[in-house]
């Protein structure tokens, strides 16, 4: 058997013949002139000259070599209590026509549409039908605000939006049209269709002549079929949280994507076409584009869509009892989920009540898997637990333990070893290499494995500059941390203002641009907090200004609700404080970092540049209000 050793050396001695042997894995129209062109720019390019269809390979193939009556998504949804299953046949059906939909309204290879849906099967129609039509999708979570699907839908120039009539909270209906009226009207773009599906918790009001019925429309429409695209055409565009308010459209291609989607499936995961493999996440975010609906399908597995959450639905035991029913192979979610059943199961008392003798692994990603929470899930499970590292950028592990071609030995707190294409480095400020076992900046030298993105969606420049400038031939993963003396990587934090909420990738400078909109706010800070649950929460302190004699207690309870209205619940921004001044440096660089330590009680130095030491007293007092700093 050939060891990940030999494997990973030859992903990066000799990328082309790695990569070209993975993607005859996959159907191609035509094959590429060359597996990558390292001339590209900004960054090269995998399988230039090929062509592809995305949902030709993650559908139609598996029906056309007999996998039509195998089921390829299971929708469990506890919150309606609800269960459906979907065969690859009638996929294929559902999905020819929904394209049909799409074609009908206008929608044409490289047109963008949004989709802004649940966990529903109807989400991933609408993805497939999508890739089918060579359209690019861009889903937009049902967790965030009116203004930030504005925002999407201006950036992205959509000429259709694809929805529901609501999305299910626990205790709570979120109705989906109110938002999507009012993101249409905010945005500047003008969106010419709305294609809605209609549930039966919420009427959406319809308007003539732009809102469609996704039910009646999908009953009467041609079916479409798979159009071929060029390998380096778009399949989707992502949007996730940067520094600024503005969110970064992160471009996701149609061959590459498809190679490193298919590859993984096996040789991280371990699974076969016909396994049962759950991501429990939500395809608003990467690991449900990638994880819920794009490799599963690719591999000819069966895919869950779950609806509902790890504890209240209705209890503890809710992801036992989807693993027992459906004979789940791999679970693969954020190890805030396995926080919140531990919290309320400590001794796993709702695991004995299931057969879990079915699952093989289980994988953890989207935060860093604290090793507390590794030792309970691998002690409770009895089976291995992978802490994998990854982000919306690459769409697939960085670094993991690769189970399909051998287990690595687990060390808790790392995500184990670099995934074959990521040469990954640490690198001081200055670029030179960081001796084993100390902390750097976390960068991978070009070339980027396939899927990872060749730049953000029209803009080359805030690509090259947030990701490629630091380091020339480097990509800045914005993650600090080190490798040690086993090439294990330790992703120890962010080094910019990104924080992480329950596995949710949150922009702290997005919320100060909301907070500082406040007309009685002269200047703030958002800090990521340790959270026991969440890992991170965010935390605002607020300078008013002078004059502004208003209950503080008020000035506070708007200031949350902004958030909420202007970002979405999402942001979980529940904690400010009013302080007099905040800690900055001689230069005036507010000193959030420091804040940040005093917060969680971990050590910290007095930073030499500070310019009023005084005022990290006040800071201080401010964060006891509000339960941390205790020490
Ligand atoms: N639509 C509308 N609102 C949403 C939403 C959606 N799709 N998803 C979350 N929200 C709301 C929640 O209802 C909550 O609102 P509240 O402030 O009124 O209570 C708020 O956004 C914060 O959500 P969240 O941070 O997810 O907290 P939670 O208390 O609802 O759940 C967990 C906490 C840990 C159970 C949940 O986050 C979880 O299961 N996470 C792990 C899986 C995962 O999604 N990982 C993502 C990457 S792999
Ligand atoms: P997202 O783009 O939402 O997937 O978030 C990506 C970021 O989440 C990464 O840059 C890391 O900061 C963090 N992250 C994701 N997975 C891990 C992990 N396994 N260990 C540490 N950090 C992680």
């Amino acid at each position: 058997m050939t060891s990940y050793n030999e494997i990973y050396q030859q992903s990066i001695t000799d990328p082309e013949t790695f990569w070209g042997e993975a993607a005859e894995g996959l159907h191609w129209i035509k094959k590429w002139d060359r597996v990558l062109d390292m001339q590209a720019k900004p960054v090269p390019r995998w399988f230039p000259g090929a062509e592809i269809n995305t949902c030709y390979n993650a559908v139609d193939r598996h029906v056309e070599t007999g996998r039509g009556n195998q089921t390829a998504i299971i929708y469990d949804s506890p919150i309606t209590k609800q269960q459906r299953k979907i065969s690859y046949a009638e996929l294929q059906q559902q999905v020819a026509s929904f394209a049909g939909v799409l074609v009908k309204l206008g929608a044409r290879k490289g047109d963008r549409v949004i989709i802004y849906m649940p966990m529903i099967p109807e989400a991933a129609v609408a993805m497939l039908a999508c890739a089918r039509i060579g359209a690019i999708h861009s889903v937009v979570f049902g967790g965030f605000a009116a203004n930030e699907l504005a925002t999407r839908i201006d950036d992205a120039k959509p000429n259709i939006i694809v929805s529901t009539s609501c999305g299910i909270e626990p205790g709570r209906v979120v109705e989906y049209k109110p938002l999507l009226d009012e993101a249409m009207r905010l945005a500047k773009h003008k969106v010419t269709a709305c294609v809605l599906k209609a549930r039966p918790q919420a009427t959406a009001s319809m308007q003539q002549g732009r809102d469609y019925d996704w039910d009646s429309e999908a009953a009467a429409a041609t079916p479409a079929d798979c159009v071929p695209v060029a390998a380096t055409d778009p399949l989707y565009i992502l949007y996730t949280s940067g520094t600024t308010g503005q969110p970064k459209g992160v471009i996701r291609d149609n061959g590459g994507h498809a190679v490193a989607m298919h590859w993984s499936m096996k040789n991280i995961y371990n699974v076969e076409p016909g396994d049962v493999y759950w991501a429990a996440s939500d395809v608003g975010w990467v690991v449900g584009h990638s994880y819920i609906v794009y490799a599963p399908l690719l591999k000819g597995c069966t895919t869950i869509m779950y609806e509902g959450k790890p504890v209240g639905t209705p209890d503890p035991g809710a992801f036992w009892r989807v693993i027992s029913e459906h004979k789940v192979k791999i679970l693969f979610t954020a190890p805030t989920a396995f926080r919140a059943i531990k919290k309320e199961d400590p001794n796993g008392e709702y695991l004995k009540k299931y057969d879990l003798s079915c699952m093989q692994s289980l994988f953890l990603a989207g935060e860093r898997c604290d090793p507390d929470t590794l030792f309970w899930a691998r002690e409770k499970l009895n089976k291995p637990v992978v802490d994998h590292w990854w982000q919306t950028e690459t769409g697939w592990g960085i670094a993991a333990n690769p189970l399909g071609i051998e287990e690595l030995p687990i060390k808790p707190g790392s995500p184990t070893v670099a995934m074959p294409g990521y040469d990954v480095q640490i690198l001081s400020e200055e670029g030179a290499q960081m001796p084993a076992g100390e902390m750097g900046n976390i960068v991978i030298k070009l070339p980027l494995p396939p899927s990872c993105l060749p730049s953000l969606w029209g803009n080359d420049q805030r690509f090259i500059d947030a990701y490629l400038s630091k380091y020339e031939g480097y990509y800045l993963t914005g993650d600090a941390g080190f490798k040690d003396a086993d090439n294990y990587l330790w992703i120890m934090s962010r080094t910019d203002d990104v924080i992480n909420v329950a596995g949710h990738r949150l922009s702290t400078g997005a919320m100060e641009e909301v907070l500082s909109g406040h007309p009685d706010v002269a200047e703030c800070a958002v800090i990521g907090v340790a959270d026991a649950l969440k890992g991170q929460m965010p935390l605002g302190l607020v300078v008013l200004k002078s004059g502004v004699d208003r209950p503080e207690e008020d000035i506070i309870k708007e200031l949350i609700k902004r958030v909420r209205d202007q970002i979405g619940p999402v942001a979980a921004f529940k904690q400010a404080r009013i302080v007099k001044r905040l800690p900055k440096t001689r230069s005036g660089k507010i000193l959030r970092g420091t804040m940040v330590s005093i917060a969680d009680n971990t050590e910290w130095k007095m930073p030499a540049t500070i310019d009023d030491p005084a005022i990290l007293d006040e800071v201080k007092a401010a964060l006891q209000a509000l339960g941390y700093a205790n020490s």
